[in-house]
């Protein structure tokens, strides 16, 4: 379905808890107190939403949290997605942690690819940034999928001073193994507003001065749905990608809607508009529920508004969002 902007919506983003095993500081604060399960779509809802999103034209459904393999009958999930009529890819985007042990269970519900949130390589950092000493999980995590040839993309986000020397060796990453690093700029929502971004532009310019301008060369192949840029590195197995959301506004070409794990479909990331389905799924129509996805859809704005975002205390965390 197009939106009032011409924009084709083939994409769904849906969150399946507000749950993690880490606490990132750019996503989840201290004290942050879970949704009650009842709050919480049924899986059986979630599906039910995404056959009607199917039905009005999403063809392609991203699993994301909080961290969803937390929650229990998230690879069932996924093979239920993946056999809605009109559905042709169901990705995940995960920390990595529990991926080793439920690799053959993923690969069996056909799982498509997935993203795996990894900002740094040493484990000492990455139990500052995470609050947790998982580092070898992820790295298990990322070689489980791997063996069994499901695509991978690596997330970092850098923060200046923390973790933005490691760079060159996340890139390096893409070096060695079949798979994609892609940067995103630390955006303003919730915690994330405190914490010091490293725009993708000064990465990129890092990566030139490190491996020659000539040998970093813009890929236009197609490597996911989302809003990552590709360059090439002479050499290299993978791409790295840029998720500009400050520094390269992608929002033209935007081409999805959000389902909150509490049922509340989201036109865009940062805007706190939303549309309830709990309710048509729980007690109406699956024509109500399109309906209202169709709605949602007609509503999207034209662009993010992360300038706008004024305090932290706002209930914006991305981990309640999805991301
Ligand atoms: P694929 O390329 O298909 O894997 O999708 P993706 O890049 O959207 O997936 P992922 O879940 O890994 O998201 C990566 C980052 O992009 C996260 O930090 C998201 O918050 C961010 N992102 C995804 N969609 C949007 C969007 O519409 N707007 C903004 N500003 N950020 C987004
Ligand atoms: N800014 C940028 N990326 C974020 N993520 C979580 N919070 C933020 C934020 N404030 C990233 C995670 C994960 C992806 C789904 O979203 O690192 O890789
Ligand atoms: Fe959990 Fe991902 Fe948020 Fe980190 S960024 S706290 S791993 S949901």
């Amino acid at each position: 379905m197009k939106d009032q902007y011409g924009r084709d919506i083939d994409y769904l983003r849906v969150s399946i808890t507000d749950r993690c095993n880490l606490r990132c500081r750019y996503c989840m604060p201290d004290g942050i107190e879970w949704l009650p399960m009842e709050e919480i779509l049924s899986l059986e809802e979630v599906t039910e939403a995404c056959r009607q999103a199917a039905a009005l034209g999403i063809r392609k459904i991203k699993v994301t949290g909080g961290e969803p393999l937390v929650r229990r009958g998230c690879t069932d999930l996924i093979g239920m997605l993946s056999a809605l009529p009109g559905i042709d890819q169901v990705t995940l985007t995960t920390n990595g942690i529990l991926l080793a042990s439920c690799a053959d269970e993923l690969c069996r519900q056909g799982l498509h690819a997935v993203n795996i949130s990894l900002d740094t390589l040493d484990p000492v950092k990455y139990a500052e940034i995470t609050g947790f000493d998982r580092l070898s999980s992820v790295l298990d995590g990322i070689r489980a999928m791997e063996e069994r040839r499901i695509p991978v993309k690596i997330n970092a986000v850098l923060q200046r001073g923390v973790n933005d020397m490691e760079c060159i060796a996340l890139a390096e990453l893409a070096k060695n193994h079949k798979l994609d690093v892609r940067f995103i700029e630390l955006m303003p929502i919730g915690y994330g507003k405190t914490l010091e971004p490293v725009s993708n532009p000064e990465i990129l310019r890092r990566l030139r001065a490190h491996y020659g301008s000539e040998r970093v060369i813009p890929d236009s192949r197609a490597h996911g749905n989302g809003p990552a840029r590709y360059y090439r590195i002479d050499g290299f197995s993978g791409s790295i990608g840029f998720i500009s959301a400050i520094h390269g506004k992608f929002c033209s070409s935007c081409n999805r809607i959000r389902l909150t794990a509490t049922g509340d479909i989201k036109p865009c990331l940062c805007y706190s508009d939303h549309i309830s389905i709990k309710n048509a799924l729980r007690n109406g129509s699956p024509e109500d529920v399109k309906a209202l996805l169709a709605q949602a859809i007609g509503q999207k704005p034209a662009a993010h508004c992360f300038e706008n975002i004024p305090t932290v205390t706002e209930r914006k965390e991305m981990s309640r969002i999805g991301g």
